[in-house]
């Protein structure tokens, strides 16, 4: 074992599946990375994602309440790197958003119209919590799932199967830099006989 510079440490941890979080205000809808998310409970379902107050998408969930996530798969690492660094607020605002910007399609989720990323293999659109200590504290954002779906070639029965028959389907973590590690070689625990 070497130290870990501790600017570091996070990303010992920070590999869950990589989102896009999707806003929309008075008709603009913007998109974001988010490597730093998190379930939080089980009922209600609420997460915690970390959205960094200088980004556009906390001005956008904050004024709207709502956010959207979308969960790519290994066929968008290039989208998922692309709208982690660049930012909506740079374009300009009677110009295409940010899905214009790149192309990007947009479904309409079910519950609250959120412009949820066509071609992502998971969706849930959320309501935010008023937590404003920790949004203003942390850049965290606790928020409730109310709306959820996934593509059934790769979450059925209320879990992932990831199998190479369904690798394009396999999910993003956020490595640094732009690299990603497909998650995808799943190994199944067992209970140890005590020693
Ligand atoms: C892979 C990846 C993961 C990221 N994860 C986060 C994150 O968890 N929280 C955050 O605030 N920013 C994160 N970012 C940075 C934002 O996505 C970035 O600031 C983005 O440009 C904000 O866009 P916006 O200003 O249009 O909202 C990440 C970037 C990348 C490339």
């Amino acid at each position: 074992m070497r130290p870990v510079d501790l600017p570091h440490a996070s990303r010992l941890i920070n590999h869950g599946p990589t989102v896009i979080v999707s806003t929309v205000r008075d008709g603009r809808r913007n998109l974001m990375s988010a490597a730093w998310s998190m379930p939080v409970e089980f009922t209600p379902p609420r997460v915690a994602v970390v959205i960094d107050k200088r980004t556009f998408t906390c001005e956008q969930a904050l004024a709207s309440g709502t956010l959207a996530i979308s969960i790519p798969g290994r066929t968008l690492a290039d989208l998922t790197y692309t709208v982690g660094t660049t930012s909506g607020r740079d374009l300009p605002l009677t110009g295409p958003d940010k899905f214009a910007h790149y192309g990007v399609e947009s479904v309409p989720g079910p519950v609250l119209g959120l412009p949820l990323v066509a071609g992502c293999i998971a969706w849930m659109e959320c309501r935010v919590l008023a937590e404003p200590r920790t949004q203003d504290l942390y850049d965290t954002f606790f928020v409730e799932v109310v709306s959820a779906q996934a593509d059934e070639r790769v979450f059925a029965g209320g879990r992932w199967s990831m199998r190479a028959d369904n690798s394009d389907l396999h999910t993003l973590h956020h490595l640094g830099a732009g690299l990603f590690a497909v998650a995808g070689d799943p190994v199944q625990g067992r209970i140890l006989d005590p020693a």
